[in-house]
């Protein structure tokens, strides 16, 4: 069967930035920097991008755009069908497993909240305990949460189901625009307010009093999530790339759009938040509780509520469809299955794993901490091995020539031979005291 190509660069940086850009950057980041104590882990948080996702995201683009295959294909294929080089293909699919249903029980929580947000569920005047409430309702509901998170599931079935180019990148070329233009919004509304300085000393005046133990592998967990760096996700949106397509350049839009939606995200949320309270360390609840509150408080509230959750949803689809577009590419390419089947059937195994989720709260977490700061740094240190020392180093040279970046070769290859590998094997030992 002959492969789908995006048909610009545009619709490949586009897609992928869709991809990297989520829940990740809108409700995970805000709230990990809200716990990590601000500047210090965006600062660390930065390091990590630059030290280990720009030459991550390169290694797995390049693998996929040269084999034309999904995670495990490409493996097998590059590495002339070594069993030891297989494993970092198997374990990304197996993550997509994870994180996919955790993540499709959070957008239903979105899907929840905006349909709430619409119906004028969050009344003006409401207090802290009332609000507070509604999102303990919706978690200790499973029926509820089934229905927002089918519907999740089943918008996701239907995208990857349409196929590369008219499924996932026409909606990342409608959603991607809408949603920059609705942080915008946000921005300039949150810089009038009142807690505008409060929010931006928060995220950038130093303070590295408040780094901690956990901080370093909190901000490298999270920069593999964010950039959905570890598991194939890239590599198997770079094998929609067209083999006369050059990659390094668009790799580095996709960082910076992702990391740039990061931080607007942050000061959007941040400005609000420190217009109304004083403690931004709310875990999870961030954007569910504090966020809902503060909009009922606000004049125009109901009108940021449905912007904040409409964000958040486009936000979230268009990265869950490259969570199951990963398997769906797995058991299209080495199975033949065709991609009706596969969209069809993994969605539906991931809508009741995610029912598994929604019966248990403690399972929820442990998916969240397994996958983020576990199995994506490990398959992010295979991927470096296998490209700084089995991949053939003709492809990768043919890919930084002739242009600007032709000077990045040699960085980039010490980095993901040394560097990369180093940096997460002392991240690792270190969060777990061994040194
Ligand atoms: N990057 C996405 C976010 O920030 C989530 C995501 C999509 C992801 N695909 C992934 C995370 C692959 C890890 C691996 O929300």
């Amino acid at each position: 069967m002959l492969r789908s190509h995006w048909t610009s660069r545009v619709g490949f940086i586009l897609a992928s930035a869709g991809g990297a850009v989520g829940l990740g950057n809108i409700w995970r980041f805000p709230y990990m920097t809200g716990e990590n104590g601000g500047s210090i882990f965006i600062l660390i948080y930065l390091l990590c991008v630059f030290f280990l996702g720009l030459p991550l995201i390169i290694s797995e683009v390049i693998i996929g755009k040269s084999s034309q295959l999904n995670p495990v294909g490409a493996f097998k294929k590059l590495s002339g069908d070594k069993v030891m080089w297989q494993a970092p293909g198997y374990i990304g699919v197996l993550t997509a497993f994870i994180i996919l249903p955790f993540y499709s029980v959070v957008s239903g929580w979105c899907l929840a909240f905006l349909y709430k947000s619409i119906t004028g569920v969050f009344q003006s005047g409401m207090t802290f305990e009332q609000i507070g409430s509604i999102f303990k309702q919706l978690t200790a509901s499973h029926f509820e949460q089934a229905i927002f998170l089918g519907l999740f599931v089943l918008m996701t079935i239907l995208i990857v189901f349409a196929g590369v180019q008219k499924g996932l990148q026409r909606w990342s070329e409608i959603l991607m625009p809408l949603l920059f233009l609705i942080i915008i919004i946000l921005i300039v509304y949150g810089l009038t307010l009142s807690g505008a300085k409060e929010g931006i000393r928060f995220l950038f005046e130093p303070n590295p009093q408040k780094l901690t133990h956990k901080s370093i592998m909190d901000a490298m967990g999270q920069c593999f999530f964010s950039l959905s760096l570890g598991m194939g996700a890239m590599l198997t949106y770079g094998s929609y790339m067209e083999r006369r397509e050059k990659a390094i350049s668009s790799c580095f839009w996709v960082v910076i759009m992702d990391t740039g939606i990061a931080i607007l995200a942050g000061l959007a949320i941040f400005t609000i938040i420190f217009t109304y309270t004083n403690e931004p360390a709310q875990g999870p609840g961030l954007v569910f509780v504090v966020l809902p509150n503060i909009f009922s408080q606000m004049t125009g509230g109901s009108f940021f509520a449905v912007l904040f959750f409409t964000l958040l949803f486009f936000a979230a689809i268009t990265s869950a469809i490259s969570l199951l577009e990963v398997i769906s590419a797995f058991f299209i390419d080495q199975y033949n299955l065709n991609r009706s089947h596969a969209a069809f059937i993994f969605g539906i195994i991931i809508f009741l794993i995610a029912i598994g989720c929604v019966y248990s709260g403690d399972y929820f977490d442990f998916l969240d901490k397994l996958s983020t700061n576990y199995l994506l740094p490990i398959g992010g240190l295979l991927i470096s091995l296998f490209a700084g020392w089995k991949l053939d180093q003709v492809i990768v040279k043919d890919e930084f020539n002739g242009k600007w970046y032709s000077v990045l070769y040699y960085p980039w290859l010490i980095s993901v031979r040394f560097i990369c590998p180093l940096l997460i094997v002392v991240v690792f030992l270190h969060t777990h005291r061994i040194i």
